[in-house]
Formats: C-alpha cells, sequence, structure tokens
C-alpha cells in the first residue's frame, strides 16, 4: 500500500475519551500530510466557548446539537482529513449515517478501561461526563458505546501497551 497516500477518503478516529484520538489523529495527519481536525477543537473555536461551559449552560442535548453539525461540515470537505472524534459521537444515529454516507475510512481506537483511566489522570483535557468516579463512568460507557464503534468501524486498532507512534502505524496497517 503507497502510505504516503493511503487512503482517498478521510480517515475518522473514535473511541471512548482517553484514547487518545487527538494524539494519534495529529501524528497520523502529519506522517500522510494531511490537514487534521479535532470535531471538539473545531466546535470550540467556531463557538467561541469551551466543552465543559456549553455543556454546564446549554446542556449536553445542545452540545450533541452543536458536534453534529460540526462533523458534517467536516466530511462533506473535499480534501481528504484526518478527523480525531469526541467519544459520544456515535451514540447520535444520524452521526453513524453521516459516517457510514461519507465513504470515510473509520478506525476505533480501543483499550482496557484501566488503560483509559490511568492516562485520564493525566490529562489536562475537562471532561464533564468524568467529573464523578471516572472509571464506573468509563465502563458503564464502554458497554453502551462498543457496539456503536463496532457499527461504523472499517477496523479496530488496540492501544493498550502502545505508544503514539506505534499506533498510528497500525492505522495505516
Ligand atoms: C465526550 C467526549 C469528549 C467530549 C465531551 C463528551 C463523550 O471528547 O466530546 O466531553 O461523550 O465521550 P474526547 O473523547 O476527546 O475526550
Amino acid at each position: 500500500m503507497d502510505h504516503d497516500q493511503p487512503f482517498e477518503s478521510h480517515i475518522v478516529l473514535v473511541g471512548l475519551m482517553g484514547v487518545g484520538k487527538t494524539s494519534v489523529g495529529r501524528r497520523l495527519a502529519r506522517r500522510i500530510s494531511r490537514p487534521f481536525v479535532d470535531t471538539d477543537e473545531y466546535l470550540e473555536r467556531q463557538s467561541g466557548r469551551s466543552i465543559p461551559d456549553i455543556f454546564e449552560a446549554d446542556g449536553e442535548a445542545t452540545f450533541r446539537d452543536l458536534e453534529t453539525a460540526v462533523l458534517r461540515e467536516l466530511l462533506a470537505r473535499a480534501e481528504p482529513q484526518v478527523i480525531a472524534t469526541g467519544g459520544g459521537i456515535v451514540v447520535r444515529e444520524e452521526n453513524r449515517e453521516l459516517l457510514a454516507a461519507s465513504g470515510a475510512r473509520t478506525v476505533w481506537l480501543c483499550a482496557r478501561i484501566e488503560t483509559l483511566s490511568k492516562r485520564l489522570t493525566f490529562s489536562r483535557t475537562p471532561r464533564p461526563l468524568l467529573s464523578s468516579d471516572p472509571d464506573a463512568v468509563l465502563r458503564r460507557l464502554s458497554l453502551e458505546r462498543d457496539r456503536f464503534y463496532r457499527e461504523v468501524a472499517n477496523a479496530c486498532v488496540c492501544v493498550d501497551g502502545r505508544n503514539v507512534a506505534e499506533v498510528v502505524e497500525a492505522v495505516l496497517r
């Protein structure tokens, strides 16, 4: 496979909080010389507000509406991008349909809960859904969402015991 331009469509990374979608996406984009965009960062820049602020002031449903609008806009770009998504993007059926219809290569980054919670302990990104008992929340979200990640994904890459560079290579394989 030509690793300089491996896929003509967007590459979309999905998976739970803490799995490394943003770090992997950024490095992957550099590796294959493509634009990188993260749906949360894009939404924050576009709205001029932080994710925790949107959750607190307007509620999760409003955040999800904004998230869908961002996903739709990014997937419509003609130039193939690397897109890192927020962990909950797969919950809405509309988003799953958008992903399927876009022809993007969607990769599920998955990990053991222990790996996620260890990483999140050191993360500086504020995550409103993890304010209490992060392990229990991650376990519940995994139970709720894994079937959706599986549904949208063309491939699954396990990140346990791998660094960012190794995950990037696994995504390209
Ligand atoms: C969320 C994940 C977050 C962010 C928001 C909600 C979720 O993104 O979109 O806090 O529902 O799992 P990351 O997966 O990048 O942390």
